[in-house]
Formats: C-alpha cells, sequence, structure tokens
C-alpha cells in the first residue's frame, strides 16, 4: 500500500505515504536540519536544492538552532509558503534526552504551523538517516506526537509523512496501525 490514513475525531487527516517532501504541495514542509543551520546532504540537502538560495540567506539571520527547535523561512521556489528548519537529536543510546527532543520538534513546528496559519504540513522522518535514531522509536514519537497536536490544532487540517524509502513507510505505517 502506497499510503495510509488516518482522521481525528474531528476530521482533520494524518497521510504516511512514499515520496520526495520536495515535490508535494503544502503550506509548511519540514526539513531536517542540524543546529547550525548551514545545509547538509538527506533531505536538508534537498530542501536547498529545490528551494535555491534564497533559503540559506534567510537562515543567515539566525545564528543558530538548538536541537528539538525549529526556525522559519520562506519556501524559495519550492511549492509551500513556509519551511520549518527542525533540529532533531543525534541518537547516543536513547537515554540522553533523545525521544523527549524529537517529540518537541514535532510539536513545535505544529505550533509554528498555527502561527503562520499553515493548514497543511509535510514531515520527513526527523533524525533517522544521518542522525541515527532507530526508526521504529523515531516512528511511533512521530505518530503519537502528530496525532495529538493534530487533534488539537486549531488551523492545521492535513498532516503528510512523506517517507523516502519503504522502510520508513513501513515502520511509520506500523506505528499508525498500533
Ligand atoms: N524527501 C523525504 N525524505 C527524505 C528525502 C526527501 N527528498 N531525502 C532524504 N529523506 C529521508 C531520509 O531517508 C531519512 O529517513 O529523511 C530522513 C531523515 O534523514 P536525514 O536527511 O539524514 O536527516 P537526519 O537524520 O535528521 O540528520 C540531519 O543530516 O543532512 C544533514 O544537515 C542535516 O546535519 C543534518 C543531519
Amino acid at each position: 500500500m502506497s499510503f495510509m490514513d488516518w482522521r481525528s475525531p474531528s476530521g482533520k487527516l494524518l497521510r504516511i505515504e512514499l515520496g520526495d517532501i520536495t515535490r508535494i504541495p503544502v503550506d509548511a514542509i519540514v526539513n531536517a536540519a542540524n543546529s547550525s543551520l548551514s545545509g547538509g546532504g538527506g533531505v536538508d540537502g534537498a530542501i536547498h536544492r529545490a528551494g535555491g538560495p534564497s533559503l540559506m540567506q534567510e537562515l543567515r539571520r539566525f545564528e543558530n538552532c538548538r536541537t528539538g527547535s525549529a526556525v522559519v523561512t520562506h519556501a524559495g521556489k519550492l511549492p509551500a509558503k513556509w519551511v520549518f528548519h527542525a533540529v532533531g537529536p543525534v541518537y547516543r543510546d536513547g537515554k540522553h534526552g533523545e525521544p523527549e527532543l524529537l517529540r518537541s520538534c514535532y510539536s513545535i513546528c505544529f505550533e509554528l504551523a498555527e502561527l503562520h496559519k499553515a493548514r497543511t504540513i509535510s514531515f520527513p522522518a526527523i533524525s533517522t538517516g544521518v542522525y541515527g535514531y532507530p526508526l521504529n522509536d523515531a516512528a511511533k514519537i512521530a505518530v503519537v506526537e502528530a496525532k495529538r497536536c493534530l487533534t488539537q490544532a486549531i488551523i492545521v487540517e492535513e498532516v503528510y509523512f512523506v517517507m523516502f524509502g519503504e522502510t520508513a513507510l513501513r515502520a511509520f505505517n506500523d506505528a499508525l496501525e498500533s
């Protein structure tokens, strides 16, 4: 199956799907950035390539971003209005605050979405690439937090988890089912 949906009690949509996050039109795209906001590979590289140099120009206004938080730029040439550059934790052993920091990335992005009146928002699987967060654990945190935030949201109506491969898709689908 290529996507899986969940709906909040009031009918708001959470969808897990396969794809390239830079291609899917939404109001706000979430990036998996680093705390120096200096760009990188993975989804960060893809977002900067697709968005163009204006993203980095705007990021220079910020000195850095603490782990578990996020900063906002416009989206340049991406099919979105905003990019929320979230900084996930580097995974060590799960006993150094990683779950709480990862959870906080998601909840802060929902707060930013409300502030910027973003009705639709897309997330990658933050921290599960270079930062080494075990996929199944990260998926559970992401899905539980997104359901909680979406249920409480006023502006946000649609959330897309855009997975870059079958393994991530399966992990997030499993988390949504359980
Ligand atoms: N669309 C959606 N997901 C993507 C895309 C894409 N175009 N490209 C990569 N991904 C997925 C990866 O497969 C992984 O599951 O994003 C997830 C997060 O992986 P990373 O991009 O490596 O992010 P993270 O683990 O949070 O590491 C952040 O990597 O690129 C650097 O600057 C970034 O230093 C920071 C670190």
